[in-house]
């Protein structure tokens, strides 16, 4: 066994976290837990993670759940087209493969959302089979111990990367191995000051060796984010409320939000032709609600919320009008969960 992952599998013993999907003796338990911890932390994910195993204990309790629940369900964790994959994917396993996750590489990879990351998981902690996979920490480990100057997120960075998982994984304990990296890059060689001192690998590491380890990964320069001002308008008549439901694919595919559109300046000024613009019913302006800001992968987005009247009939099939008491149960992304707050 490489001295490198001898060490790690030590280490791991030792300090490996214990998490509640750990050496789960389902595979669908691995695969939740998986789609939930990609680019959200573990102590975030854990609450989600026991709550959605006992709405949804199997995969065909998933593949039966109406998608408003499955997204409630997610509501606050992010990136929600992974609970619609997910949904979508417990279909087909249902349909086709008997309700069980398949152990072949390739049919796993053709469901909805289960990329190269999520089958080398599966297959390593659910199937033990020996399969290597990297995702942002292991980029980040695997750079720092052979001080990798190919930028990480190109293909020729990804294919050293993926070729050093594999490489250095040990036979018949390629599961801990996958784990281990993982806890050592959340626990050890953080993105910023790494705890080299503390590290299992110290001794055998490039990085450290050379001092590069904050320069590791190295990463394509990225461009700055735009930022979008919104205006929303929050339409109440007899206790409900004016919900519109987001299309079904794309950024938060199938929630709900406030009626509001993106102002060019003034939001208080642009508001009315913008949501006549976007949803082809006038309103009128009342007082500010508030405002809310929120960063999402690539936008950053201030939302300006007023009250408003309806001016003339909203028709737009995608608007609902909603009781005050129903909100929770209607799922929204942050922002508009916020502007639901301000109304209790
Ligand atoms: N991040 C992604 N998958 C993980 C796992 N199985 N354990 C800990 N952190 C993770």
């Amino acid at each position: 066994m490489p001295r490198l992952s001898s060490d790690l599998l030590n280490w791991y013993k030792k300090h490996g976290r214990t998490l509640p999907w750990r050496d789960h003796p389902d595979p669908y338990a691995v695969w939740v837990s998986e789609i939930m911890l990609q680019q959200t932390r573990v102590d975030t994910v854990i609450p989600y993670f026991e709550k959605w195993m006992k709405l949804f204990p199997d995969i065909p309790a998933l593949a039966k759940a109406d998608e408003q629940t499955v997204l409630n369900a997610w509501e606050g964790l992010g990136y929600y087209s992974r609970a619609r994959n997910l949904h979508k994917a417990a279909k087909i396993v249902a349909e086709k493969f008997g309700g069980e996750l398949p152990r072949n590489l390739d049919d796993l990879r053709s469901l909805p959302g289960i990329g190269r990351y999520t089958v080398g998981a599966i297959a390593s902690m659910a199937f033990k089979m020996d399969e290597p996979t990297l995702d942002g920490n292991l980029r980040r480990v695997f750079s720092r111990l052979f001080d990798v100057i190919e930028f990480a997120d190109s293909p020729a960075g990804e294919k050293i990367l993926w070729g050093l998982a594999a490489e250095n994984l040990p036979k018949g304990k390629a599961g801990d191995y996958n784990q281990a990296l993982m806890d050592l890059g959340a626990t050890i060689c953080l993105p910023k000051n790494p705890r080299c001192l503390l590290c299992p690998l110290m001794e055998i590491c490039e990085a450290r060796k050379n001092g590069t380890q904050e320069l590791r990964p190295v990463l394509k320069p990225k461009k700055q984010a735009p930022h979008y001002v919104h205006a929303a308008a929050v339409i109440i008549e007899r206790g409900r409320v004016l919900l519109h439901q987001r299309p079904a694919d794309g950024l938060l595919g199938g929630m709900w939000e406030f009626p509001n559109a993106r102002v060019e300046a003034d939001p208080a000024a642009g508001l009315v032709k913008a949501i006549n613009a976007a949803y082809s019913f006038k309103v009128k302006r009342k007082d500010a609600l508030g405002v809310v800001q929120h960063a999402y992968t690539h936008f950053k987005v201030t939302v300006y919320a007023f009250r408003c009247e309806a001016a003339s009939v909203p028709k737009n099939k995608n608007l609902k009008w909603v009781k005050l008491g129903e909100l929770d149960d209607f799922p929204m992304g942050k922002v508009d969960r916020q502007i639901a707050k301000m109304l209790k």
